[in-house]
């Protein structure tokens, strides 16, 4: 069969996205406004959340239990909104499926260390940081770059409860922010994928324009990606979608409200 049509078989399939909660639907969001003929599927891990405070090994575990699902629903490519996963799965799984998986962070790194910083500052979850990936990856395309990670553990559930206006809330956010200042970076990445919903609080303390969410990166990276695999759907009517959640689908549907407006309640998937 010739790649043309082998990929004509193909280019009609989802497209499969996961993080832990809400959080990658700042990706997913993104990729509906982008792709809105593109029939896609979200996972939200909420029976293991927050994945910050996870080992490698058991966030490989997830990572294949979601890879798995996404199999068995005949996807085209899987979307690993979530830097936590992308920083200590990723390399594993990656050559283990006959899909295209893409991870945020490996995604996005090209252009964001090429946009002209000489110090970069990145908040994300402490699975994040302690794997060193966003340096890593950073520095193998700019090594002059200086970079500094900053692990902020309580965002996630700030963000997934929903109580960005609580005062304690509040001086976390500040505290991480006073962290970094000392470092007086050019940019600060947002890299978890639940932190832009944080940026109304963020923006009390620093200018708007010194936080960069990769989300937007990302999402050009993929259409152009698909685009040049000739994946891209040829149906011109808008994409059907699905959501799925490994637990709380109430809760879930409560804190997406500021991303996505998620129209009907996941449906609950066990995967284990
Ligand atoms: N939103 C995810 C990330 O980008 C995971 C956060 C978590 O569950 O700790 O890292």
């Amino acid at each position: 069969m010739s790649t043309s049509n082998f990929n004509k078989k193909l280019n009609n399939r989802p497209v499969g996205f996961f993080d832990s909660g809400v959080g990658g639907l700042s990706v997913y969001a993104r990729f509906k406004k982008s792709l809105p003929c593109e029939d896609t599927l979200y996972f939200g891990d909420l029976a293991h959340l927050p994945y910050g405070d996870k080992t490698r090994e058991q966030l490989v575990g997830y990572a294949r239990e979601i890879l798995n699902f996404y199999k068995s629903k005949k996807v085209k490519a899987v979307v690993i909104a979530c830097n936590t996963s992308s920083a200590q799965a990723y390399d594993v799984i990656k050559d283990e499926y006959d899909f295209k998986i893409y991870p945020i962070i490996q995604s996005c790194a090209k252009v964001i260390s090429t946009l002209g910083d000489s110090k970069i500052g990145v908040f994300a979850t402490q699975a994040t940081v302690d794997s060193g990936v966003y340096t890593r990856e950073l520095k193998k395309y700019n090594p002059e770059l200086e970079v500094r990670e900053i692990a902020c553990p309580r965002w996630v559930n700030t963000v997934e409860t929903g109580k960005l206006d609580d005062e304690v809330n509040i001086l976390d956010v500040k505290k991480h922010l006073d962290e970094m200042n000392g470092f007086r970076p050019d940019r600060i990445i947002l890299g978890c994928t639940h932190y832009p919903y944080l940026m109304r609080v963020l923006e009390r303390f620093a200018p708007k324009d010194l936080f960069t969410d990769p989300a937007e990166i990302f999402v050009e990276f993929i259409k152009k990606d698909l685009g040049e695999r000739a994946l891209l759907t040829e149906k011109g009517t808008e994409g059907k979608e699905q959501i799925f959640v490994s637990a709380n689908p109430e809760n879930f549907v409560q804190h997406s409200k500021i991303f996505y407006d998620v129209k009907t309640l996941p449906e609950l998937i066990r995967l284990r």
